[in-house]
């Protein structure tokens, strides 16, 4: 028998998505079916339903909703997914599904901090050599085209999972990990390599601000890529996710059922 909970569909990706499913499992209310584009080989467990690869744009994402009847969607991709987000709003927007985008907050600047802001990883290349020579690109898999041919410089490239060839063409180490990433490691890594440079994108999290406060100690400049806008519509912290899914109309349990 189909289960007759509504629907609550979390875009993923991110740790932020896995403490949203494990909240709202924990309800008991809603069935919780997270969505992983399946660039990750072997994702952490999420508690709940998954289901892996694109919907087919902003079209393919308003059938699934339609077909599953999805009764609300927590967009909980990382900060820089902004075309899932944009198709996110757009099929939110055409089958009056709610939707709720969480923005983690960004991170704080100490004055001690050498930030550079830059709005794209390719903007951030154009600094490098002058900024630094020897580099650490935490920017993502996908993001590495404009480093590609770089043999001005020496990077270190971390990723999650391991390659099969080598990613750059030109001299550089890449390590596969996944954060949490401590202070104190990040340090070494950086002192280890001699890092005079790391480049990397404003996500916010604890879980990746270590390399910040080691950088800062370290007097190691930083070129941030900043923050693609938010959606327009709902936006709140991951721990304001069930709150906000239970407001919403045709969700909130019927108080007369005790
Ligand atoms: N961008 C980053 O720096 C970053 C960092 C850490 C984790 N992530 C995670 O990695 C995934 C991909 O990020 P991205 O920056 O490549 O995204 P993106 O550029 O915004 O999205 C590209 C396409 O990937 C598919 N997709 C993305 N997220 C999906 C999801 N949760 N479920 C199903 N399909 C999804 C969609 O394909 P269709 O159009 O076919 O639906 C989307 O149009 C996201 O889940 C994100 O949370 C991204």
């Amino acid at each position: 028998m189909p289960d007759p909970k509504p629907l609550v569909l979390i875009l993923g990706g991110t740790a932020d998505a896995i403490r949203i499913a494990t909240d709202l499992v924990a309800t008991a209310k809603y069935r919780v079916l997270t969505s992983l584009a399946g660039k990750v080989k072997s994702p952490k467990p999420i508690p709940g339903e998954t289901r892996v690869g694109g919907f087919g744009g902003a079209a393919g994402l308003e059938s699934f909703l339609l077909q599953n009847n999805v009764a609300a969607v927590v967009d909980a991709t990382h900060p820089f997914a902004a075309q899932m987000s944009a198709n996110a709003r757009a099929a939110c927007d055409a089958t009056r599904i709610p939707r709720l985008q969480i923005r983690r907050p960004e991170w704080p600047r100490h004055p001690a901090d050498r930030w550079v802001e830059v709005d794209t990883v390719a903007e951030a290349a154009t600094r490098l050599p002058a900024l630094g020579r020897r580099a650490f690109l935490t920017v993502g898999l996908s993001e590495l085209d404009p480093f590609r041919d770089r043999a001005d410089l020496w990077c270190l490239v971390r990723v999650v999972d391991t390659p099969a060839a080598p990613l750059l063409n030109g001299p550089h180490l890449t390590i596969a990990a996944r954060g949490p990433f401590h202070e104190a490691d990040e340090r070494i890594l950086l002192e280890t390599h001699k890092i005079d440079v790391l480049v990397t994108k404003h996500a916010g999290g604890d879980a990746t601000y270590g390399k910040l406060k080691a950088a800062r100690d370290l007097g190691i400049p930083v070129l941030m890529i900043r923050r693609p806008p938010a959606e327009p519509g709902d936006t709140g912290l991951p721990e304001e996710a069930v709150a906000w899914v239970e407001k919403q109309a045709g969700l909130c349990p019927d108080p007369r059922r005790g």
